[in-house]
């Protein structure tokens, strides 16, 4: 471990910060090491990194004086925030402001800000196309993220700014899953109509953060997108019947049935999948496959995460 540059790693015991701590892990040759942060130092994700040969650090993103230690000492972090732990923009601002400053403090020499479109950007809350939700907000789990970009760079905070994708995950772990229609048919459901919607497996997006890093300061500055493949509901509808052997249904709803449907935060996806659908060629071409498998070579495709992932995946 000695003479390598430690990346603290926010959330590395979810989904974003476990991909890119374990390609740090897993790779021998790395000039770099991960400091797990987590709340609880003693909780299984915890131990199984450490075993790893991580160091963990407890800290918290409401807490920026448990950021500053964190962070002491780290060549690098990768910042992320947890929108659907409390649903609040406002919170995010607060918990990226608290990074940022922490990693100002701790004069870090890298940051990822893992970060998404302020939509308000395309679609103007005067723009009635869909609703304003939460008083100022068009999709409130993307919109704070992209606000709080400039609390990067307003603290000199050296920042290269991560555009992530929907993670395919959603359809094992999110309630996005195959349900059966009326018809008795598997079917996926999604306001994309006929267009084309960037997907990642969550464990690619850790390790083209990796791939960020390991080019030292070139990206510091840069919006960098990232996707396994841009691809319609029927595509992946499509991938889904091969993958299972059965088949499986695109069901294209229109955006205000998605909104509708009631669960925590319907209304914001429902919101999120119209602003993808609406502005597809801008947010699929500022999420170039390329780009993402340059900085990590073993990206998967859809239907290899479906190959890999789908006997997690609950059917009805
Ligand atoms: N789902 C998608 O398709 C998608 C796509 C793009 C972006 N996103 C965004 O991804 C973000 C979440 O990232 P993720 O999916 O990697 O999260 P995740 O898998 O839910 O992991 C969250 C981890 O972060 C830690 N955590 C939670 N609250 C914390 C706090 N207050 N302080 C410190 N650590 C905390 C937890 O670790 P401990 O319990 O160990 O502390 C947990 O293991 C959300 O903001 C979401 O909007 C999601």
């Amino acid at each position: 471990m000695a003479g390598k540059k430690i990346i603290a790693v926010v959330g590395a015991t979810g989904a974003q910060g476990g991909g890119l701590a374990r390609a740090i892990l897993h790779d021998p040759t790395s000039e770099f090491t991960a400091r797990v942060i987590t709340r609880d130092p003693n909780a299984d994700k915890a131990k199984a990194l450490a075993k790893l040969g991580a160091e963990v650090v407890a800290a918290d993103v409401d807490d920026v004086e448990s950021l500053k230690h964190a962070f002491q000492g780290a060549y690098a972090a990768y910042c992320v925030t947890f929108f659907w732990a409390h649903f609040s923009p406002e919170k995010e601002l607060a918990n990226a402001t608290a990074m940022a400053e922490a990693a100002k403090h701790a004069s870090l020499q890298h940051v990822i800000w893992s970060t998404l479109e302020d939509t308000r950007r395309w679609v103007p809350l005067s723009d009635n196309r869909m609703p304003t939700l939460m008083g100022k907000y068009k999709v409130p789990h993307f919109d704070a993220k992209g606000e709080a970009d400039h609390i990067f760079t307003d603290h000199g905070v050296p920042t290269t700014f991560l555009l992530t994708s929907f993670y395919w995950d959603n359809f094992i772990y999110f309630g996005m899953g195959p349900k059966k229609g009326p018809d008795g048919k598997l079917a996926i459901t999604l306001p994309m109509g006929d267009k084309k919607l960037p997907g990642i497996a969550a464990e690619d997006i850790g390790r083209c953060a990796y791939g960020v890093f390991k080019k030292g300061s070139e990206l510091i500055g840069k919006t960098v997108g990232i996707a396994g493949e841009h691809l319609t509901g029927s595509q992946m509808a499509a991938a889904f019947s091969a993958a299972l052997g059965r088949e499986l249904v695109y069901n294209a709803v229109y955006p205000d049935l998605y909104r509708g449907f009631g669960f925590p935060g319907a209304e914001d996806l429902g919101n999120m999948f119209q602003f993808k659908h609406d502005f597809e060629e801008y947010f699929c071409g500022a999420r170039d496959l390329a780009v993402a498998r340059s900085l990590n070579p073993s990206l998967q495709t859809f239907a290899q995460w479906l190959g890999r992932n789908k006997s997690s995946i609950p059917l009805e």
